[in-house]
């Protein structure tokens, strides 16, 4: 008999979960796209159904479930963190307490009693730690049979980073850097003193940071400050912080702003407002001071294992920008990343320490793959009846198409004459990256796109840069890229023979008519300061997507397309045919490919014009 472990994530951000069977996994998804609700935290309910569904299992057939954190210790930490910094907490502490106690102290009364709407019967529950969560996470699905592991993270029970070390099943934790001192919520203290949402805002830092000025005296005031005042960053990585500047230990909020702003010289940014160059200045200062203390944890990391590959996840290592500095610097010969680093791969890695570390099986690494995400294709797929249920259900006019290769002709021929399409083919993605599975597609040559796509479609920020999708074999074409990125997680420059040359008075521009000039022939997805973040497109991972950029490269010359997440702002990743739909319909996408199924906004007149429709789908 097979052996079945569930992952689960929960109760913090971003619930998930996984399950893998004899140390495969068979699938893996977050609670949001399933309850529609961002970075949903709650019991992950429908995620399980789902997972248990795939595997084609019951409740009862399960090993073991195995959730991603140690609920004692946290509570520990929040005691802890009372008594040090008493009695300046007294009020959040009281506040926050009950919502631990009955929450977390009982975590596993409360599993148990989620458990009961599966079944009664009393399945293993182990709590691996958080961080060794996110370690197995790294290692495992790894093409290494042995690896340095480095998580950095905001805050898992009192870790904050982590350096292990990963041999066969192994893992040995080697270093650990402790609560309050993080270089995940020292990020997230500038993502909020910036105006943007913590813990999913630090993305849009990270995309602001190019804009500031690396010359400007003021951006490297805000650095020598952060670094003299804020944070003391020692040779090995490890990092200090200057309690007095951060409130997150015993209040609500990040940031002391009072001290802040006397030490910047610059309020907290209004969410909504317009971003001056000020905030740019800062997003690049914070965001140059994490690619350095990545860099000295990545020493030491090495130091301490002396191996060849190095392992990543945790909320950091989605920061492709400091992952690029990274991977220039050479430390390892070899870097894979998790795609799921955040809470969410929490879920695949406690389902991974059931295996290898609870079972102690055996691992051994499969020469045959790249690795064994399946290139995070882990979710629900759906088939052409239940295609066609949602077309019942919403009157939605398509032609389908039996030959694939029909379908790609016209729908690349619809990308080169600017149209934009919503692109909905088999397993939905496991981590935050849309990878071809749900996206929203565009022609990366034409000039108009990035505003289209971003004002039209998304309706998000103007600055926000868009990704490009890639030929896996095509990629050194167009990027300084040598090897593979499938899972977006790497930002490189442009080919120069793609780049032109800016006009005499571009630094005298306004921002937005920066961002808006082209500097390459592939301007909707060249970055300000000419990278680009990647995903090469693999003909075995992903074929269909792969047929549709090799077609469009047949059409055009070109054998990149611009790949946007299958979603609008504040809305997470559509899952169903039916969230596909809706968001086609609700936004000015152009073309809604499901599956073999192709729907033109032109032909959906009458369902446009429906005022019923529009009050239903009406933007939040
Ligand atoms: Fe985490």
């Amino acid at each position: 008999m097979a052996t079945f472990i569930l992952g689960i994530s929960a109760y913090y951000h971003d619930s998930a979960a996984a399950i893998v069977c004899d140390g495969e996994i068979i699938a893996a998804a977050h609670e949001e796209r399933f309850t529609r609700k961002k970075h949903d935290p709650n019991f992950p309910e429908h995620a399980i159904r789902y997972v248990l569904d795939e595997a084609g299992i019951r409740f009862d057939d399960l090993s073991a479930i195995a959730f991603y954190d140690k609920p004692f210790i946290k509570f520990e930490r929040l005691i802890e963190t009372y008594h040090a910094f008493a009695p300046k907490g007294l009020t959040s502490f009281l506040s926050s307490v009950p919502v631990w106690i009955k929450e977390k102290l009982f975590m596993k009364k409360m599993l148990r009693d989620e458990f009961k709407k599966f079944s009664d019967k009393k399945i293993p529950v182990l709590f691996p730690e958080h961080h060794l969560s996110h370690a197995a996470s790294a290692i495992y699905p790894s093409p290494f049979e042995d690896a340095a592991i480095l998580t950095i993270d905001g805050v898992g029970e009192w870790a904050t980073t982590t350096i292990g070390h990963g041999t066969g099943n192994q893992i040995k934790m080697v270093e650990e850097l402790h609560f309050p001192h993080s270089l995940g919520l020292l990020y997230s203290a500038f993502t909020y003193y910036t105006g943007f949402t913590v813990n999913s805002g630090e993305y849009k830092l990270m995309g602001l940071a190019p804009y500031g000025n690396p010359d400007s005296a003021q951006t490297k005031e805000f650095k020598r400050k952060t670094l003299e005042t804020l944070v003391d960053v020692r040779e090995d990585g490890s990092i200090l912080l200057n309690m007095k500047y951060f409130n997150y230990a015993t209040g609500l909020k990040m940031t002391n702003n009072s001290k802040w702003t006397e030490l910047f010289g610059l309020p907290p940014r209004n969410p909504e407002s317009e971003i001056s160059q000020d905030y740019m200045n800062m997003a690049l200062a914070i965001q140059q001071i994490t690619e350095e203390i990545v860099i000295k944890l990545a020493e030491s990391a090495k130091k301490l294992t002396g191996s060849d590959n190095l392992v990543m996840a945790g909320g950091v290592a989605l920061n492709c920008v400091a992952n690029d500095k990274l991977i220039e610097k050479g430390i390892f010969k070899n870097i894979w990343i998790q795609p799921a680093s955040g809470d969410a791969g929490g879920a695949l890695g406690a389902a991974y320490c059931g295996w290898y570390m609870w079972k102690n099986e055996k691992r051994t690494v499969n020469p045959n793959v790249a690795d064994e995400m399946r290139g995070a294709y882990l979710g629900p797929q759906f088939n052409d009846n239940q295609i066609l249920g949602m077309v019942r259900k919403y009157g939605g006019k398509y032609t389908y198409y039996e030959n694939f290769a029909d379908l790609t002709k016209v729908v690349a021929g619809k990308l080169k004459d600017g149209n934009v399409i919503g692109w909905f083919q088999g397993r939905m993605e496991y981590g935050p990256r849309a990878l071809g599975s749900r996206s929203i597609l565009g022609d990366a040559r034409n000039p108009e796109m990035q505003k289209k796509m971003n004002l039209k479609i998304k309706y998000r920020e103007g600055f926000r840069p868009f990704a490009p999708s890639v030929l896996e074999e095509d990629v050194n074409e167009y990027f300084k890229l040598q090897g593979t990125s499938p899972y977006m997680l790497v930002v490189m420059p442009v080919q120069d023979k793609h780049i032109k040359p800016l006009p005499a008075n571009y630094n005298d521009m306004e921002m937005y008519e920066r961002l808006y000039h082209l500097r390459s022939d592939i301007p909707a997805v060249t970055h300000v300061d000419y990278s680009a973040r990647i995903q090469t497109v693999s003909k075995k991972t992903n074929p269909r997507y792969w047929e549709l950029i090799n077609e469009f490269k047949n059409q055009t010359g070109f054998g990149l397309l611009v790949n946007s997440s299958f979603n609008v702002r504040g809305e997470p990743i559509v899952c169903t045919p039916d969230d596909a739909f809706r968001c086609f319909m609700r936004t000015e996408m152009d073309v809604l490919v499901v599956g073999n199924f192709v729907f033109d906004k032109a032909d959906q007149k009458e369902l446009v014009n429906d005022t019923n429709w529009k009050e239903e789908f009406k933007l939040d």
